[in-house]
């Protein structure tokens, strides 16, 4: 039975979906079908089909309470609509029906698993949300919750737990059939989130295992949005800590989203884990999920936007974007992420360029200009003091990336992207090598911009609001 706010919600998002042409949206990224868009969610292979759920109000352009809007995709780039999932229309989930993940069941259905948020009075006369995990089970477009929702509660927790930040439930299938999920959740002291397991013979009884990981204040506070795969012989978590304190360059203040790689004792289910990194070092990458293709590959997609960096532009109908799905690999410890290998599918109108001088001047290319591109760059080290790339440039606007070679640093600063709020502007990350030449791999889509530097070992990526008039690209050099 579909409920009335979710009736409500698919005809509103119909009707106005239409009001927003092909145009405005980017071309192979994807865009919530109308409102405001947050984490990816029960992003899975389902029917053939990749299925990308999206944290979604569809009535506004920013967060409201929480539906799961939903796309499908053959390959991972070109999304087709279908209706929103589920609504928060459940007396434990009208708060919002917060993020999770799927899973398919022996019987070919799919399971999601995720936050049902409700409000309740508290004893000291306040009212605080309270965080439960909740099932739906569906068929890849209508999906019914589970009449014991919620499943798993402030009971289910250790002891020292807060019911009012536990979520974001990330389940997987392991090779003998039983299912494990991770979960986050803050001690009743706030100090810190922890990672928790839990372990499940059928999908839908789950009990808790253990604390697989503990933040013990290391890394910012509550954690959100875990995840947590096998990859390339080793075991990687990944996780989206809040109020972080910059570290170098390595991490920023407020959210951000890091990664280990470690061991993981399928026995013992303990998890030993090695250096914390960032996933990718731009101002807009958030909540990362990941799934397993049916070839293998371990793709990885995140929300395109920031929690701490409020820009869209008042006139728009939507906001919000997911990045380019991404396939990883574990190099000596690291996570290589590069998009996937489906985008040269879409290359048309392919140009290069090769022994292009530059000493201490700056040139257009003729035919490399416009929006929606995937372009590499490789420059010889030797005597180069720094290269920059403008993009979306016009007389007034553009989008500034930098390489100072000494330094070894990669810049990349919007102030002049158009830009009416004092958002954050400008990050920066390590990019060095042993080579004589330096790499860069850019993929822009009209508002984003993904850099992949040194063959994925290092990703950053930014959002402009550029007017898409603006299709400039202009290189320029410092040294030759
Ligand atoms: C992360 C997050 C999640 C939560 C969702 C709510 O961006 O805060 O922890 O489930 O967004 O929309």
């Amino acid at each position: 039975m579909i409920s009335q706010t979710l009736r409500d919600a698919r005809r509103y998002e119909d009707a106005m979906a239409q009001n927003i042409t092909p145009l405005e949206r980017p071309e192979f990224h994807l865009s919530p079908k109308v409102g405001w868009m947050n984490d990816p969610n029960g992003f899975s292979y389902y029917k053939d089909k990749f299925h990308l759920f999206y944290q979604y109000y569809p009535y506004d352009s920013q967060w409201g309470p929480m539906h799961w809007g939903h796309a499908v995709s053959d390959d991972l780039l070109h999304w087709e609509y279908l209706p929103a999932a589920i609504a928060p229309d459940m007396p434990y989930d009208y708060v919002g029906c917060f993020s999770g993940s799927a899973i398919t069941l022996p019987d070919g259905k799919q399971l999601f698993m995720y936050t049902s948020v409700r409000k309740e009075a508290q004893p000291d006369g306040g009212v605080r949300d309270i965080q439960t995990q909740s099932l739906a089970v569906g068929d890849g477009m209508d999906y019914e919750k589970d009449v014991r929702n919620p499943i798993l509660t402030a009971e289910d927790m250790p002891e020292n737990s807060s019911p009012f930040d536990f979520r974001d439930p990330k389940m997987w299938k392991c090779e003998d059939g039983t299912y494990r999920c991770v979960i986050v959740n803050d001690r009743a002291d706030g100090t810190g989130g922890r990672i928790l397991l839990y372990r499940s013979e059928d999908g839908f009884n789950w009990e808790f295992e253990s604390v697989m990981l503990s933040n013990d204040g290391r890394f910012g506070k509550m954690w959100e949005c875990p995840d947590f795969f096998a990859l390339d012989g080793r075991q990687v978590l990944i996780v989206s800590p809040q109020f972080m304190r910059a570290e170098g360059l390595e991490f920023h203040n407020g959210n951000n989203s890091i990664y280990f790689t470690g061991d993981y004792d399928k026995e013992t289910m303990t998890y030993t884990r090695g250096d914390a990194r960032q996933v990718d070092y731009g101002m807009d990458f958030y909540a990362p999920q990941t799934v397993e293709t049916t070839d293998g590959r371990r793709v990885m997609v995140a929300w395109l936007q920031s929690w701490d960096n409020f820009m869209t532009p008042e006139d728009m109908d939507w906001t919000g974007l997911m990045t380019l799905p991404r396939e990883l690999h574990v190099e000596d410890d690291s996570l290589v992420q590069l998009p996937v290998r489906e985008i040269e599918n879409y290359y048309t109108g392919e140009r290069s360029y090769e022994n292009v001088t530059l000493e201490n001047q700056s040139a257009e290319l003729d035919g490399i200009t416009g929006r929606s591109f995937d372009m590499t760059v490789e420059v010889k080290k030797e005597d180069l003091e720094g290269f920059s790339i403008l993009l979306a440039c016009d007389d007034e606007n553009y989008t500034e990336l930098y390489y100072n070679r000494y330094q070894e640093l990669f810049t990349v600063d919007r102030t002049y992207s158009g830009l009416v709020r004092d958002v954050i502007c400008s990050r920066s990350m390590k990019v060095a090598n042993e080579k004589e030449t330096i790499k860069f791999r850019i993929v822009m889509d009209k508002y984003t911009i993904e850099v992949f530097a040194n063959d994925g070992k290092q990703a950053m990526t930014t959002l402009i609001y550029t007017d898409l008039k603006s299709q400039g690209i202009v290189f320029s050099s410092d040294g030759k």
